[in-house]
């Protein structure tokens, strides 16, 4: 048996979708991508959403748009992809890294207050392989110091914590639609937001700072278009939409799926003394994004070799932490030790495959597989 470490989940009817996008006039951002923009921010449950192409271009563009650059710090997690806190630099501010929590992977909001200085713009949290961070106690901190709230919403689209979805009580909240993620154009991403005005500011900062898009011109009144305000080429467009529009509304089957498949990981490895893994907090829905188990470090990456042999492809979310990757030890003079929770999970982890198209009996397979390897 050959496991594939992820399949997407898009139907033939996403396929016809695209069809009929391809075969119309506006291939860039155009009524697909309103449409798209709509029937997601009705998902969420937020007012607004800016379809662009990367969630890391989302991250960029919500941190120039609130303002945030040089001379400004932004509080984020080691234990992320380097997006979350490249896009940090890439508006010209500094990352400020706070520890997670042993249990769940998730910044630790207990640190946050004594990483912040005077030059504090922002917090960046990463609702890490799904579970939510508390975003009340963020929203908390943030008010407190008169902070901006970004939140990485790249693994998780479906999660909750205590009744709080993405979005509702950040500035902005940024998704990914690359090609592993629970919905994906292969790339995409998009801004979640419920300010009228940051969400106009947006949609003209993803296309050049102009007011209007060519779609805008073509079939709504010609005028010539003003650039107000610098912005960047981060539009989604209609063939990313089209992919994207149909996969909305399978979200929640997909996820009960995944859902299904998570309780058999947990169920399977619960009694493991050899096996940990992050635990779910009362009060949340887990968007069920990333799977990981917890070996011992020693072990890991023969382990995870032993599981490539039996063609049972993992990931390592993440190795090594983003402080420890070279280009930030020597910018910042990070050294091993600065955050040992999130360097102890990097070392530990390994990811399991996830998604809706595995099947039980693949599912069996690598269970008994992961088992026989971890002794
Ligand atoms: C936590 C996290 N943030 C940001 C990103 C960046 O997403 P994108 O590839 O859409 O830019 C990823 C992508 O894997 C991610 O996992």
């Amino acid at each position: 048996m050959k496991i594939e470490f992820f399949r997407h989940a898009i139907s033939n009817r996403d396929i016809q979708n695209t069809v009929k996008a391809l075969r119309g006039i506006f291939l860039t951002t155009g009524k697909v991508t309103e449409d798209f923009e709509k029937k997601f921010s009705e998902y969420l449950g937020c007012k607004y959403v800016v379809g662009v192409t990367s969630c890391t271009g989302a991250l960029h563009l919500s941190l120039e748009a609130l303002g945030i650059g040089q001379g400004d710090e932004v509080i984020t997690t080691p234990l992320s992809f380097i997006a979350s806190s490249n896009a940090i630099i890439q508006a010209g501010a500094t990352p400020v890294f706070v520890d997670v929590e042993k249990e769940t992977g998730d910044i630790d909001t207990n640190l946050i207050e004594r990483a912040i200085t005077k030059k504090t713009k922002a917090i960046l949290p990463v609702h890490l392989y799904g579970q939510m961070v508390d975003m009340k106690r963020i929203r908390k901190i943030a008010d407190r110091y008169k902070l901006k709230i970004i939140e990485d919403a790249a693994h998780c689209i479906e999660g909750e914590r205590d009744g709080i979805r993405p979005g509702q009580l950040s500035d902005t909240a940024c998704f990914s639609f690359y090609a592993t993620k629970a919905i994906t154009s292969g790339e995409g991403g998009a801004i979640a937001l419920n300010n009228k005005e940051l969400f106009q500011k947006l949609k003209k900062m993803r296309l050049h700072g102009l007011e209007r898009s060519a779609y805008d011109c073509y079939e709504k009144k010609f005028s010539h278009p003003d650039m107000e305000i610098f912005g960047w080429k981060y539009n989604m467009d209609n063939i990313q939409a089209a992919i994207l529009i149909g996969q909305v509304s399978r979200i929640e089957k997909l996820w009960a799926r995944r859902e299904e498949i998570w309780q058999k990981y947990e169920k399977a490895f619960k009694n493991i003394p050899e096996i940990s893994f992050p635990r779910t907090l009362a009060k949340v829905k887990h968007a069920r994004h990333l799977f990981t188990i917890w070996v011992d470090p020693s072990k890991r990456d023969k382990i995870r070799e032993r599981l490539q042999k039996k063609r049972i492809p993992t990931t390592i979310n993440y190795f090594p932490p983003i402080h420890l990757m070279t280009f930030y030890q020597k910018k910042y003079g990070y050294k091993p030790g600065a955050f040992p929770k999130a360097e102890e999970i990097s070392q530990r982890t390994i990811t399991l495959p996830l998604y809706p198209k595995l099947k039980n009996k693949e599912i069996d397979f690598i269970i008994k597989n992961v088992l026989e390897v971890v002794k």
